[in-house]
């Protein structure tokens, strides 16, 4: 039962997590990119990822809880191959939203406080190119679970 919640919870994370990199990535950027100028399209990313961005560290802990504790309730040494593939993955998307966060998304934000939109565009190109590398991370770590025993 409680196994079977953490896996409940495990999959609530991953998908809210991979759902609004999809939406982001390849719905919303390319429509506000061919629709808005600089002022307009960067405050409004920067806001987006405000209210999106406190939702991955809430998937990140629970994907963290529930993933080592379904790991250890299984034992590191029987686990097949690909739950150590995802557990690896899976602190590397870690690792690269904890950069994006107190890195680029933080100097986003200073950038259009001060209106300066050529740093803001820039930083906003480095969110978008490692919030496409951890969209597939996302999808390998899955196929990894799915595929290698
Ligand atoms: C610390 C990192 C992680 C650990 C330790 C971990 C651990 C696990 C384990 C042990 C399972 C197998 C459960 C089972 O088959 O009974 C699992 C399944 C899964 N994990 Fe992770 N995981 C981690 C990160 C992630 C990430 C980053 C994603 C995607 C964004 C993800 C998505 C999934 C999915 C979709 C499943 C399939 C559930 C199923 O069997 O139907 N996990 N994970």
């Amino acid at each position: 039962m409680i196994y079977l919640l953490s896996k409940f919870l495990h999959l609530a994370g991953a998908i809210t997590w991979i759902g609004g990199m999809t939406f982001m990535l390849w719905i919303l950027r390319p429509v506000v990119t061919s629709q808005l100028q600089p002022p307009q399209r960067l405050p409004l990313m920067a806001g987006v990822m405000g209210r999106f961005f406190p939702l991955v560290w809430l998937s990140i802990a629970a994907l963290l809880v529930t993933g080592t504790g379904m790991l250890m309730a299984v034992g590191m040494k029987t686990a097949p191959i690909g739950w150590h593939v995802m557990l690896g993955i899976g602190l590397l998307m870690f690792a690269l939203f904890g950069h994006v966060y107190f890195g680029p998304f933080k100097r986003l934000k200073l950038a259009v406080a001060a209106s300066d939109w050529p740093e803001a565009g820039r930083r906003l190109g480095q969110i978008q190119a490692i919030v496409k590398t951890n969209f597939v991370l996302g999808w390998l770590a899955i196929a990894a679970v799915l595929f290698l025993h």
